[in-house]
């Protein structure tokens, strides 16, 4: 007999994406492919500029819903010293691999649940320039076996 509800391994969807406002005229992009519980996953930020260039502080920021202040999973904070970002993994279970060219790319080693929620890459506000974000939002689905519907929906 069949369970009347069944977890599908607590699958992740890709549920939207926003671009970001414009730099020189092109939106900052963010993707994620599908995630599965216990299996690797990856959240990709395309700034479309050499983000080394920029000089600019970067975030990847992770919130639980719209109103949450959210918490930072990655920070890179543009050293004007040695002219380089630094680069700092705020949260457990997400890793940064040191990659800088028009992409930012955090990985995840292993899905769980608890990595469900809104990501938005940033650029950090200057005087001249505003916080550019952009989103995705990951929403955990189980599905009935029954009916083949979204039960979280
Ligand atoms: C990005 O900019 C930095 C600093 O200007 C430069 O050293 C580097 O070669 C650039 N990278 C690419 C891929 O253009
Ligand atoms: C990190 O992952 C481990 C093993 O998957 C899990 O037990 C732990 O709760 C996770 N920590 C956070 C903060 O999500």
């Amino acid at each position: 007999m069949l369970p009347a509800v069944l977890l599908l391994a607590g699958l992740f969807l890709l549920f939207h994406t926003t671009p970001g406002a414009p730099t020189a005229g092109k939106p900052i992009t963010c993707e994620a492919g599908a995630f599965h519980i216990g299996e690797p996953a990856s959240i990709d930020c395309n700034f479309r500029t050499n983000i080394t260039a920029s000089k600019r502080d970067i975030s990847i920021t992770w919130y639980t819903s719209e109103v949450d202040r959210g918490k930072d999973v990655l920070w890179c904070h543009w050293s004007v010293e040695t002219k380089k970002h630094v680069c700092k993994i705020e949260m457990a279970n997400y890793t940064f691999d040191g990659v800088f060219t028009e992409h930012l790319t955090i990985k995840i080693p292993a899905v769980t649940t608890e990595h469900g929620g809104w990501y938005k890459c940033f650029f950090i506000a200057s005087d001249e320039i505003k916080a550019h974000p952009c989103e995705l939002r990951l929403q955990a689905e189980l599905i009935s076996a029954k009916t083949g519907k979204n039960l979280l929906m």
